[in-house]
């Protein structure tokens, strides 16, 4: 089965950006860490990432097809995008939320999530093992 770990706006500075938020660990360290757990999960995962609302919503078309589940770190898209939240109700299978901080701590305008309307599941303030959280949480949606 194949899981796609879908990245929003920014997410490609991971490691670089606002370290003391995100930590320093990059988004082709979270994508080698995804490849090895998913083996052990017996799961493929697909990670992307893109500063672009429409291509993220492209990629959930195409899951619709290509994949079982859905995790996604939609960064700043969480708190403004309908079009990502309608997107991920055209998808069937289960869809888990990620974020590196633990948005309920920050600014109001990060409390509100469009998606987690849509989420089975949500993971804040775990840093980057929160994708490998997500994705142990996946496997046992799947095989229950
Ligand atoms: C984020 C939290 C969002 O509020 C922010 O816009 C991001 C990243 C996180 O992973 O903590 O870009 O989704």
């Amino acid at each position: 089965k194949t899981i796609y770990i879908l990245n929003g706006p920014n997410l490609n500075l991971l490691g670089k950006r606002e370290p003391e938020i995100y930590g320093d660990i990059t988004l082709e360290d979270v994508t080698a860490d995804c490849t090895r757990l998913g083996a052990e999960l017996g799961l493929n995962t697909e990670l992307m990432q893109s500063n672009h609302e429409g291509q993220i919503i492209d990629w959930i078309h195409e899951a619709r097809e290509s994949a079982a589940g859905i995790i996604i770190n939609p960064a700043a898209y969480t708190h403004s995008s309908v079009a990502i939240l309608d997107a991920l109700n055209t998808f069937e299978g289960p869809v888990l939320e990620v974020h590196i901080s633990n948005v309920h701590k920050r600014e109001s305008f990060r409390h509100h999530s469009y998606v987690s309307l849509r989420a089975e599941g949500v993971i804040a303030g775990f840093g980057v093992e929160g994708y490998q959280l997500a994705l142990r949480r996946m496997a046992s949606l799947l095989a229950g």
